[in-house]
């Protein structure tokens, strides 16, 4: 089992998406583990996007990810972090293959909806930063019928 840290950003909130991209998660066998609307600070904004300081594009993804809330969720599965990037898609809306969250809801490069952890050890990172309170633990009904025999034997 992976988790994985989701952040639905401040322009799938201002545009009313919030439902629909989170479905996309749920539709496709997530089980959420946490999920909160939050006000993204500088130093948290910082933290987070720490490997991006020295980019041109820096300030602005700040700029952006504390304008107005967004919709922190932590996610968990077997695969989680890799099925949710492919559920995102391409970074920039432009790229991004139809069926995918930004390429079918955006065409921007910064308002691009939707950030997903690259990898378990920025997921367990991202994880801290969000959810220092910890997820909520829970039996999944659906897993049963979520995951095949064989994925279920291999945990
Ligand atoms: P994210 O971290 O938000 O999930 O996005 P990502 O992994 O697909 O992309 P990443 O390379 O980590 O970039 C973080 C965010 O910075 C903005 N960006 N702008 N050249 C540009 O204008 C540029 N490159 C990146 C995007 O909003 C991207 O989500
Ligand atoms: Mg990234």
């Amino acid at each position: 089992m992976e988790r994985t840290l989701i952040l639905l950003k401040p322009d799938a909130v201002q545009r009313g998406l919030v439902g629909q991209t989170l479905a996309r998660f749920e539709q496709k066998g997530l089980k959420i583990v946490a999920l909160k609307l939050m006000k993204i600070s500088p130093e948290l904004a910082a933290k987070h996007y720490e490997q991006h300081r020295e980019r041109k594009f820096y300030p602005g993804l700040v700029k952006f990810m504390t304008s107005s809330p967004v919709v922190a969720l932590a996610l968990e599965g077997i695969d989680a972090i890799k099925i949710c990037r492919n559920l995102m898609g391409a970074t920039f809306g432009a790229d991004a293959a139809a069926g995918t969250i930004r390429g079918d809801f955006g065409v921007s490069r910064s308002f691009n909806l939707v950030h997903g952890s690259d990898s378990p050890e920025a997921a367990v990172r991202e994880l801290a930063l969000f959810f220092p309170e910890g997820i909520v633990g829970y039996d999944y009904a659906a897993y049963g019928w979520i995951y095949d025999p064989v994925e279920e034997l291999k945990k």
